[in-house]
């Protein structure tokens, strides 16, 4: 089976076999087969995430369970809980919270992928994260078929990280996230390029979260790719964080390196970093290239047709070894190299 198109990088891979489930029984009917249970497993959601650099030699489990419903409504604390399938797409559920007037996901518009891939790297984006709004989530174990409900705690969530990607790596399949959203509006627009652009698209006063969310998408289909017309995955590196000795020394050195401060050190934007090193915009490949790093965005590996994993992973580890050459500073991939 092709998993071109189940994977947003549009990279032409094999899988030996490949199943969907609609339902958490389903799931577990297919974990107690046989062929299942000694293959390797991929559990597959938007495929927004990964970048196949080989064929892919045991059994890629599709999830493919839907369902968006408010399970309850807290007159106390104005908030309702959402509960969504895991194999809804995220920004469906961004709007069937906004159709609903629940507000808290907005900034979170239009990321890629499924709503069970969001907190295996607790996805964020201008100025919000998913564990901001994360009550628990539902999962199933591959290895006994038992239901497990996880809070918040137990998720371990960090920037782009959770347990999921870690001591439980490969262990459990989200079923069902459930979200704590609001009544009330409480607009987030602390990311400085919100404010601007809602300036922009003429929008005064207090936005509502349809306003952010509008802006949100302008911001984002401005910067990077679609997916649909240009293979990527989003952010390919993670933005790293260094110490303040180190940034004050760098600093001195780019005075117009951005820096965020965070608990420890200094988060430093990674997309700048490989700009500075000369890489935005660069294509390889024969004709006009066939991959590179996107033009508006360099923190974006793409795929513009016909480039290999291999070719797309040689490229990051290039631009690894440069920004560690020029600013003495480790890049990690955010995303889940295959
Ligand atoms: N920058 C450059 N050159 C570039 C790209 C960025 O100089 O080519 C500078 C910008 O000028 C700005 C800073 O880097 O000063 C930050 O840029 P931006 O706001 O575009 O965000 P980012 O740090 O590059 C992160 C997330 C994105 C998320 C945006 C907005 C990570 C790994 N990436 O990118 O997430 O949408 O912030 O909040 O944290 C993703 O994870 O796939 C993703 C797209």
């Amino acid at each position: 089976v092709s998993l071109r198109p189940y994977n947003t990088f549009g990279l032409d891979v094999q899988a030996r076999y490949f199943a969907r489930f609609a339902s958490a029984d389903e799931l577990r009917q297919l974990l107690k087969l046989p062929a299942v249970q000694s293959a390797d497993k991929l559990i597959l959601g938007g495929g927004s995430n990964l970048l196949f650099t080989q064929d892919f030699p045991g059994v890629v489990l599709k999830n493919e369970i839907r369902g968006l419903e408010i399970m309850s409504e807290d007159g106390d604390t104005g908030t309702a809980l959402v509960r969504a399938g895991a194999g809804e797409s995220w920004h469906g559920l961004v709007q069937y919270a906004l159709d609903q007037n629940l507000s808290g996901i907005e900034n979170l518009s239009l990321i890629p992928g499924t709503v069970g891939a969001a907190p295996l790297q607790n996805i964020g984006a201008y100025g919000a994260e998913l564990r901001d709004t994360f009550d628990h989530l539902e999962a199933i174990e591959i290895s006994t078929g038992a239901g497990r409900v996880f809070t918040a705690g137990e998720c371990g969530f960090g920037y782009r990280e959770s347990v999921f990607k870690n001591a439980l790596k490969n262990q459990f399949v989200v079923t069902a996230v459930v979200l704590r959203l609001h009544r009330q509006a409480r607009p987030n627009v602390r990311y400085g390029a919100i404010a601007e652009t809602l300036a922009e698209l003429g929008i005064e006063g207090e936005p509502t979260p349809h306003d952010v969310s509008r802006a949100v998408v302008h911001i984002r289909r401005s910067k990077l790719p679609d997916p649909a017309e240009i293979g990527n995955a989003g952010s390919f590196f993670k933005n790293p964080e260094i110490s303040q000795a180190r940034f004050d020394d760098l600093h001195s050195q780019y005075p117009d390196l951005p820096g965020y401060p965070v608990p420890g050190g200094v988060k430093v934007p990674a997309g700048w970093l490989i700009e500075r090193a000369g890489w935005k915009g660069l294509r390889r490949g024969p004709g006009a290239g066939t991959h590179g790093v996107h033009v508006r965005q360099a923190l974006v590996l793409v795929n513009h047709g016909g480039a290999t994993g291999s070719e797309v992973r040689q490229l990051a580890e290039e631009i690894i070894s440069s920004v560690r050459q020029q600013f003495g500073i480790e890049l990690h991939p955010e995303v889940n190299i295959l």
